[in-house]
């Protein structure tokens, strides 16, 4: 039987304490969140027209860009999660024009040579394809599954994640990856095709395999030997350093696990869920958002080392809670659903409870309290931050992210209704 999480004492952390536990976020103030962020949706629709949204604000606004980042299917998806709320037909019209342009855009080839087809597809395809029946939103979906499964490296068994196929420079796989794997078993599901499934669950296995450290942290991305498709080396992109947690890449492990769990229920994904979200929670600040990096924990805050670099003037990643947030609703939909009898599961109270804490700190202390045209729902996260010991180009540091924003809708979604997910 897993126990549940100390939120309040940050347990695994030795000599840390959470002094101040943030209250979890009430039915009513959830509900009053969504429609804030409904109200801000609405807001920017006129000023994207047929443009997509940037990755990241700049100085607090999102320019409008062209369908050709791995990011733009997060607007379309909180266009649909506003329809779900509002029932505005507005929002229908714009989510079908969307559609339409990312259709061209797996149809004509754009800037689809890398593995973040579930991140495109599912926010704005699947999505409105479940909703609402669209057929060109369903082909579009499969079309671009295929795509994805044409990334698919049979020496090691997993997708690789960018790059040229077979690039030594890029033979690997980033954990990030767990999320697009739904939208294969989707497309098997709709398609009848076994090979959707098959290659999901071999990538899924490979990377349970590798990128996950004995002490439940994860590494960013995993190289592959092209020879003989045994594991070489964890290495990071956007994380602070190789051996330390990106604190979205744990973030997208936790999700991704709790996907994965609905889709095959074996209690060793439970107890891997378990121990990747305990060092999650044990290394986060008091207001239960993280550093960019979870080497930054909340010991070497108060100066307790040896846990990680001093964290002063480092920014956070607002986005990393959302996604955990949804994690961890997720995996208590799935526990509830799975549970026999009238008891219901503690461990799904426990993850249900962590999660409103994370999101009471987000709408109370992180999201947009002014509205405005081009803003988003959370201020301060961090797409990506230079560091001595990672090769990444730093952009979108303390700004509002597309995912960010979108994850804080789904989540305050998932508390309002029984929400079917998009992925
Ligand atoms: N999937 C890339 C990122 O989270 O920045």
């Amino acid at each position: 039987m897993l126990k549940g999480f100390d939120v309040g004492g940050a347990g695994a952390v030795p000599g840390a304490s959470v002094p101040d536990a943030i209250e979890p976020i009430s039915d009513r103030e959830a509900a009053e969140a969504l429609d804030r962020a409904v109200g801000q949706v609405a807001m920017n629709l006129p000023l994207y027209g047929e443009k997509c949204q940037n990755h990241s604000s700049v100085a607090g606004v999102y320019p409008p860009c062209g369908n050709d980042q791995w990011t733009t299917g997060f607007w379309p998806g909180e266009i649909w999660l506003a329809w779900e709320r509002s029932g505005d037909p507005e929002f229908r019209r714009a989510g079908e024009r969307y559609v339409e342009s990312f259709s061209d855009r797996i149809r004509l080839k754009i800037a689809v040579d890398h593995h973040d087809m579930g991140f495109l597809y599912s926010p704005s395809c699947v999505s409105a394809w479940k909703l609402t029946g669209n057929e060109t939103a369903r082909a579009a979906a499969i079309l671009a599954a295929r795509q994805l499964l044409a990334r698919f490296q049979e020496r090691g068994a997993f997708f690789q994640a960018w790059g040229p196929m077979g690039d030594p420079e890029n033979y690997r796989f980033i954990i990030d990856c767990l999320m697009n794997l739904p939208l294969l078993y989707w497309a098997s599901s709709e398609t009848g095709e076994a090979a959707f499934a098959d290659k999901a669950d071999r990538h899924a296995a490979t990377c349970l395999a590798h990128s996950f450290r004995f002490d439940h942290s994860t590494f960013h991305t995993f190289f592959m030997d092209r020879e003989t498709g045994k594991g070489l080396r964890g290495e990071t992109c956007q994380g602070f350093r190789a051996d330390s947690a990106w604190a979205r890449g744990q973030a997208w492990a936790i999700y991704g696990l709790a996907l994965a769990y609905g889709r095959k229920p074996d209690p060793s994904a439970l107890e891997l869920f378990d121990g990747v979200t305990r060092y999650y929670l044990a290394r986060l600040p008091d207001d239960l958002v993280p550093y960019w990096d979870l080497s930054f924990n909340p010991a070497a805050v108060r100066g307790q080392g040896p846990y990680g670099p001093d964290s002063s003037g480092e920014p956070r990643d607002s986005s990393s809670a959302s996604i955990a947030a949804c994690g961890l609703l997720e995996i208590a939909d799935r526990l509830e659903e799975g549970a026999t009898g009238s008891g219901g599961s503690p461990f799904a109270d426990s993850c249900r409870e962590t999660a409103r804490r994370m999101l009471g700190s987000l709408s109370r202390r992180y999201a947009t309290r002014a509205p405005g045209p081009g803003k988003g729902h959370l201020l301060h996260g961090t797409y990506s931050k230079k560091s001595p010991y990672n090769a990444c180009t730093e952009e979108g540091v303390d700004e509002s992210l597309a995912w960010g924003d979108y994850f804080y809708m789904e989540a305050l979604t998932r508390l309002a209704v029984k929400w079917v997910p998009y992925w």
